[in-house]
């Protein structure tokens, strides 16, 4: 392992020990006989300097070994890597590797292996500035992580404190602070975040900038033509899909609301406010509030969990069966489930005290399954908990609110709409987000966009690279020329 600041740099400085050289297959011998003379981390990558007098004057150039000061073997046995020049210097030598090829394999010759060099990256995060975010892009413990891999993090200071993380613990895990957002993005070659950039951080944005965050540009033009005129590389959070089809990096934070929605339904159902003053499991002699939840997925499911847990009259809706009857399984017909449709939502909906809207589509707009008229049904008091509103919502009658101002009243039912729910709990989300995200970033950081060509996961959030749109659900919904993604990657 090679090239990174710090430690490493000074791996790189150690001379190959003679007694390996006599040791070694002829045909690595003398490669055996180059020294480092010296190695440094210079912006675009790493640059080696070496003594090669014994080198071939023309062609590759082998180096296979490197032994760390102190040390016989290196943590990784073999170091090697080669490259073609046309004519060598005698002394000085020196080469690099650009940062865009965050790690590049190089073939060392005949007979020998191929190896892996790879590089230090600067990865950085910002503070949210969204209204009531908290969470922060990465955590102590990723920080701690990407440094450890020899790499370079910067933290803008203060970003983690809504979280419960302090500058002073970022410091002791190896991160650089810095102030302010500009700074950290004008000197990170990744920029990991929570939240979609908003108009006033546009200015942070450009080329070959490397972006991790929740994106969901479908509904935001604005921010695709951002992305797209600074020549921004973006990834989004919620598109990153494994091969199982599953959203690794959503299905935390639809954990996360799916248990809050079971417990701000159950809040807002008591008084004061303008609910109708259930308790949510009722007590003997009297009846449980009765909950339709639309959509049986993460959220549906978490929701389900609170909701039965704490006594109340469950059905759960859904167009999938299969997950629909795998979820009455789990919760051992504690719940009723029905397959979606107008008439099923109608009648669920006349007896029900508390709906949740927990369905998907991809990439998309969630569907209007519920009407005015059906909201009117549920009579004064009831509740709505519309989690999907981050995809606008599965009512008719609901509109994004905050954590300020969660809830208004309209048609007499109660509405919580919330896009940003895990922002209420941020140590919560921001530990459960980042545990899921940093095995990205590791592999961003390591490798560049060349992970987008290795990992189909992180394939699949591709959402712009170097000026092109890459995520075909985004082109269809804004009518924006699509490319696709191995045709846009360098
Ligand atoms: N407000 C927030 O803070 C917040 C946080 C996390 C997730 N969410 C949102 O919650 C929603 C659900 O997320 P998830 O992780 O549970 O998704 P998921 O893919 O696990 O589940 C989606 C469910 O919706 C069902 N569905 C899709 N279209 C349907 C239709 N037309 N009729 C009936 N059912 C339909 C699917 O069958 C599936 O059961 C998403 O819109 C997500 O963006 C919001």
């Amino acid at each position: 392992m090679i090239a990174a600041a710090g430690e490493r740099y000074t791996t790189l400085c150690n001379t190959v020990r003679p007694h390996e050289a006599a040791s070694a297959p002829p045909h690595r011998r003398s490669a055996l006989r180059h020294r480092f003379l010296s190695s440094s981390v210079v912006k675009t990558g790493v640059k080696l300097l070496l003594d090669n007098e014994a080198a071939p004057r023309r062609g590759r150039f082998r180096i296979w070994k490197v032994v760390p000061e102190g040390r016989f073997e290196l943590p990784t046995p073999r170091f090697s890597a080669a490259c073609s020049t046309p004519e060598l210097p005698r002394h000085g030598f020196s080469f690099y590797w650009l940062a865009s090829d965050a790690r590049k394999e190089l073939q060392t010759g005949p007979g020998t292996d191929r190896i892996k060099v790879s590089q230090a990256m600067r990865v950085g995060t910002i503070r949210e500035t969204k209204i009531e975010e908290y969470r922060v892009g990465l955590s102590v413990a990723g920080a701690r992580a990407l440094v450890g891999a020899g790499h370079e993090v910067l933290v803008e200071r203060c970003a983690g404190e809504g979280a419960g993380f302090a500058d002073a613990d970022y410091e002791a895990a190896g991160a650089q602070l810095r102030d302010g957002p500009g700074d950290v993005a004008a000197n990170v070659d990744l920029l990991v975040k929570v939240k979609e950039i908003l108009p006033p951080e546009f200015p942070l944005l450009r080329p070959g900038l490397l972006l991790f965050t929740f994106l969901h540009l479908a509904p935001l033009p604005e921010l695709t033509r951002e992305l797209m005129s600074s020549r921004t590389n973006s990834i989004a959070y919620e598109l990153v899909r494994s091969t199982d089809g599953r959203l690794p990096l959503l299905i935390p934070m639809s954990l996360v609301a799916g248990r809050m929605a079971g417990e701000v339904a159950s809040q807002h159902l008591k008084k004061p406010g303008p609910g109708r003053g259930k308790l949510l499991g009722g007590i003997p002699g009297t009846t449980p509030a009765r909950v339709l939840v639309v959509g049986s997925g993460n959220v549906g499911a978490a929701a389900s969990d609170v909701l039965t847990a704490l006594g109340a009259t469950v059905t759960v809706t859904s167009r999938d069966a299969v997950k629909l009857a795998r979820l009455e399984e789990r919760l051992e017909g504690r719940i009723t489930t029905r397959v979606t449709s107008p008439a099923a939502l109608r009648e669920e909906l006349e007896s029900a005290d508390i709906l949740i809207g927990a369905v998907l589509e991809p990439g998309g707009i969630a569907p209007k399954l519920i009407s005015r008229e059906m909201v009117r049904s549920m009579g004064v008091g009831a509740v709505i908990v519309d989690v999907c509103i981050d995809q606008g919502g599965i009512c008719e009658t609901s509109r994004p609110t905050t954590h300020t101002e969660p809830v208004y009243v309209e048609e007499g039912v109660v509405h919580y709409c919330v896009p940003n729910m895990p922002g209420a709990v941020p140590r919560t989300s921001t530990e459960a987000l980042t545990g899921a995200t940093l095995p990205y970033v590791l592999k961003l950081a390591e490798r560049g966009l060349d992970a987008l060509k290795r990992d189909e996961a992180l394939a699949a959030g591709a959402s712009t690279i170097d000026g092109r749109l890459v995520c075909e659900a985004v082109s269809t919904a804004q009518g924006l020329d699509y490319t696709p993604l191995a045709e846009a990657l360098p």
